[in-house]
């Protein structure tokens, strides 16, 4: 079956970011009509690799051929009109504009001298229809209106409107929750039955096996080796990516004892959307808030947060009602709020590791003096170590980290605040197998620590390994609570609604 030469061959691909090799000798091919996953850990060059096949970073050794024919790419665009597609694990969507312009952003159908709208949003509208999801998004809406579910498959139409033959997705699901995931994946089978090539990066294993036909490890910028998905098992696909065992054993959950009293409840409503909210979390336990993408978790935490405030009802904190109207009173009363979006909301990109880290913690007011300094200098350190960062220093700016490092940034920053309520978003979005467990543990120890702990998470497994009590959203409210340890299928069914239908029938 595989007899025309490769659609894409990358050939001993190197590349040097202030003369610090990121990527060594690295090989990588795809055909047609396959997916093929390039797995690795936060940091071992994956994005740098596909940057340089989609024209937006020049190698400095090594060769691309597409069909046995080499290329060079100096601009994005270059590789887009040689078919090469790539939705990157930052989305580069421009918030203000609409959805039609920003998936014709340069290239808008003309009437004349001016840019023919009607035209542009029919073609996006198709674009949509094609993803099925015509009825949920808008070609006139805002970016800034969607959620990032929403962004990521504005991203997928986009990257199809260049007919695309080799589409390049850098962690597509990271922000989706399982149904989305399911609807992404039939998809990409879709996209690869018509014969493009999918690349696909993903620090989910399960992703990877259901999905890719071939395999290639990354390490600190070096090919590990390429395997047939079916010839490998987890475990060792584990090692090659870490270079040790590791099986992910959740933390304990929390004794009773360590259960104290009501730190945080919430009860009321806040915008249009979110009513009949009931929350009491407990210092030492962590509760878990699992839902559909747009059921309304993220809104709850913004509420809490006073990003949104709660419009009606009582938010109280140790037992004492306050009125929190923003994010800068919330941190002051002790919450801290990471947030699943850290581009737009968790990090200052153009400054570096320590003073994003010590950003919540500064704008509070809490001023340093030159001992103080010297020890929150230390702390950084600490928390860099916590967290597993991997920088070139603490002084390097945030925007050059890898993803995953990112989010690790996000994360030693609330450790800086010494919260006592803590809201995460997504944790552990974009954190590669070995880093994630640390994470966990980390969480687990906050809790341990006094910490109230409210977890946001789209992976199930997540959800059910890491809280002591689970709540479920479904369209703006909670639609029950489940007792540790409750079962994949019993959160699915209080997330869609169908437990409702099966009772009632
Ligand atoms: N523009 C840049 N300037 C300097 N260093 C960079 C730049 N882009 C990436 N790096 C560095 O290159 C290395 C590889 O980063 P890359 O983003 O390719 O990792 P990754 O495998 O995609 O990781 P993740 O799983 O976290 O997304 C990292 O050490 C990163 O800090
Ligand atoms: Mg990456």
């Amino acid at each position: 079956m595989i007899s025309a030469p490769p659609i894409l061959q990358m050939r001993g691909i190197t590349k040097r970011f202030f003369s610090v090799p990121v990527l060594e000798n690295v090989d990588l091919d795809a055909t047609a009509g396959e997916v093929h996953a390039v797995v690795g850990e936060n940091g071992a060059g994956k994005s740098t690799l596909m940057k340089i096949l989609a024209g937006a970073h020049q190698p400095d050794a090594g060769s691309i051929l597409l069909d046995g024919e080499e290329v060079r790419f100096s601009h994005p665009r270059e590789a887009q009109a040689r078919g090469v597609s790539i939705i990157y694990q930052e989305f580069n969507l421009l918030p203000e504009r609409t959805v039609a312009q920003n998936i014709f952003l340069g290239r808008e159908p003309m009437r004349g001298p001016v840019v023919d709208a009607g035209a542009m949003e029919e073609a996006t509208a198709m674009l949509l229809t094609d993803l099925g999801v015509e009825h949920s998004i808008s070609p006139r809406a805002p970016i800034r209106e969607l959620s990032v579910a929403q962004q990521q498959t504005v991203e997928i139409a986009k990257a199809l409107s260049f007919e695309a033959s080799i589409l390049v997705m850098d962690e597509p699901t990271a922000a989706l929750s399982p149904h989305e995931v399911e609807a992404l994946f039939a998809r990409v089978r879709l996209l690869q039955s018509r014969g493009l090539a999918v690349i696909y990066i993903s620090h989910r294993l399960k992703e990877v096996f259901d999905l890719a036909g071939r395999i290639t490890v990354l390490k600190d910028g070096r090919t590990v080796g390429t395997v047939a998905s079916d010839a490998v098992r987890p475990g060792e696909l584990v090692r090659m990516m870490v270079g040790r065992e590791l099986d992910h054993l959740f933390p304990p959950r929390a004794a009773p004892a360590e259960i104290g009293a009501v730190r945080l409840r919430v009860q009321g409503g806040a915008g249009d959307r979110l009513h009949g909210i009931d929350l009491d979390v407990r210092a030492g336990e962590i509760v878990g808030i699992a839902g559909l993408a747009g059921a309304g978790r993220t809104e709850v935490a913004r509420a809490i947060f006073g990003v949104e405030p709660f419009t009606a009802g009582v938010v109280a904190l140790d037992g004492k009602p306050v009125r929190i109207r923003s994010p800068r009173q919330a941190i002051r009363a002790g919450i801290g709020f990471l947030t699943e979006d850290r581009k737009r909301e968790g990090l200052v990109l153009p400054q570096s590791v320590r003073d994003n880290a010590l950003l919540a913690f500064r704008s509070i007011g809490r001023r340093q003096s030159g001992g103080e300094a010297a020890s929150s200098r230390r702390s950084v350190v600490d928390l860099a170590r916590l967290v597993e960062l991997r920088a070139a220093s603490l002084e390097q700016e945030v925007r050059y980290l890898s993803g995953g490092n990112q989010q690790k940034v996000v994360l030693a920053k609330w450790l800086a605040t010494r919260a006592r309520i803590l809201i995460f978003d997504e944790p552990t979005r974009g954190i590669d197998v070995g880093a994630k467990a640390g994470i966990h543990e980390l969480m687990r120890e906050l809790a341990r620590s006094g910490v109230a702990v409210v977890m946001i998470s789209s992976e199930l497994p997540e959800v059910i390994g890491m809280s002591d009590r689970i709540l479920v959203m479904r369209d703006g409210t909670f639609a029950g609570e489940l007792a540790a340890g409750a079962s994949e299928a019993e959160i699915m069914l209080l997330a869609t609604g169908e437990m409702e239908t099966v009772s009632a029938a």
